[in-house]
């Protein structure tokens, strides 16, 4: 049993807002416009109440990172950031080192805000950048030129020390030889962190009912796996080592604290419309979710109860290795054989490890469950079959 004191405490905050949805996306994601009406007020009070209604499951510990994610949550008043970050401080405390990162789009009226969230506290950006290729900002739906992107990444290198961005690849009409120009380009920028994630066409997103329709034609499999393989190699190439699947560093303090606090499945307070959380509490692992409709969560936090949370579970140990041993096998450091064990309360399948070792898929040396460049692009297979 992990005790609840040896994990990391992170805080994710969901502001569920957009602009405009993108024709990709399948987040928890609601328009507002370019004359976004939100109360900011009405929200920033809400967000407050809901994390003091969490604040008590912190236990003592004391928070090591926060992430304002999205939606966009550059369209988020400097104000309601700094109210909820000083709430958390207050709150649950903050370790010398926290990480607090916000997701912000490119767009001249985000980076105007920029300098806000920095004396709020913020001391991460991830930018949305997506690519730098204005046709394919086009195709992709995004409300920013390229022209306007670099412009923002210019801004937001003038107020922060830590900058990453996000670039999707593997695009229907992209060709090889242009993502690798795209890509030096993007290293040229040199930024602190760099995630970069295939295009996936999800369910229920105006790009799934495209390729329906034959009007876009995502890339196949083998396609695919080449452009990866190729992308992981231009970066570690470039000294950005693929410390996840899809995120790279050029040194283990530029890795996001944040994301690897999930991969390594600690503890994270959730809050917001539609936020997950995972807590340990009495010895147990409790998963919890917040109602997803904005005007529905408002309600709710704004009624006696003073919190949003649908769902409240008590996590298994099979619960928790279906959720753990995914993320762990996306790092490259691996899954320490003693925290599968932790988790599962019983040994690895030995047969099918050994199966999965003998087709080198996995390596278990210094008893790390780690995956091979050939087990990596499937990933969730491995994980099932290590399971069953
Ligand atoms: C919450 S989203 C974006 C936040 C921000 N509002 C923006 O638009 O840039 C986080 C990241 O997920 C990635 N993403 C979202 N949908 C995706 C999809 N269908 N395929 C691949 N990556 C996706 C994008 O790179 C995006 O920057």
């Amino acid at each position: 049993m992990i005790a609840a004191e040896d994990f990391k405490l992170g805080l994710y905050v969901h502001w569920p807002f957009c602009q405009k949805r993108c024709p990709y996306c399948d987040f928890n994601v609601h328009e507002v416009g370019p004359d976004d009406p939100t109360d900011h007020q009405r929200w920033a009070s809400a967000l407050v109440r809901e994390l003091q209604h969490f604040a008590p499951l912190a236990q003592g510990r004391k928070l090591t990172s926060i992430f304002f994610g999205g939606g966009t949550p550059s369209l988020m008043q400097p104000e309601t950031v700094a109210a909820v970050i000083l709430a958390a401080q207050t709150e649950i405390g903050f370790r010398n080192d926290i990480e607090i990162s916000l997701e912000a789009n490119p767009t001249s009226t985000d980076a105007d805000r920029f300098t806000g969230y920095r004396d709020a506290g913020v001391n991460r950006l991830s930018v949305g950048v997506q690519s730098l290729r204005d046709k394919a900002l086009l195709a992709l739906g995004r409300q920013h030129s390229v022209e306007e992107a670099l412009s923002a990444l210019d801004v937001a290198r003038s107020v922060f020390d830590n900058i990453s961005f996000d670039l999707m690849y593997a695009r229907p009409r992209q060709t090889f030889k242009d993502w690798q120009n795209e890509l030096a380009q993007a290293l040229a920028l040199k930024p602190n962190h760099i995630s970069l994630y295939q295009l996936t066409i999800e369910p229920n997103t105006i790009f799934e009912q495209l390729t329906r329709k034959g009007l876009i034609q995502p890339k196949n499999e083998d396609d695919t796996a080449d452009f990866y393989i190729a992308t992981r190699q231009a970066l570690e190439a470039a000294g950005y080592h693929g410390y996840e699947v899809s995120n790279h560093a050029p040194a283990p303090h530029l890795q996001s604290q944040h994301n690897s606090l999930y991969w390594r499945y600690q503890d994270y307070i959730g809050i917001g419309p539609g936020a997950h959380g995972r807590l340990t509490t009495g010895g147990a692992k409790v998963a919890t979710r917040q109602h997803r409709a904005p005007t529905v969560w408002l309600d709710h936090v704004e009624s006696d109860a003073g919190h949003a949370t649908v769902t409240q579970d008590r996590l298994t140990p099979e619960d928790q290795l279906a959720e753990a041993l995914p993320f762990g096998l996306r790092l490259s450091e691996g899954m320490p054989l003693s925290h599968y064990q932790a988790l599962a309360q019983a040994p690895l399948n030995a047969a099918h490890l050994d199966t999965l070792e003998r087709e080198g898929l996995l390596t278990t040396a210094d008893a790390i469950l780690k995956v091979t460049d050939e087990g990596r692009p499937v990933i969730d297979a491995l994980a099932r079959y290590l399971q069953s």
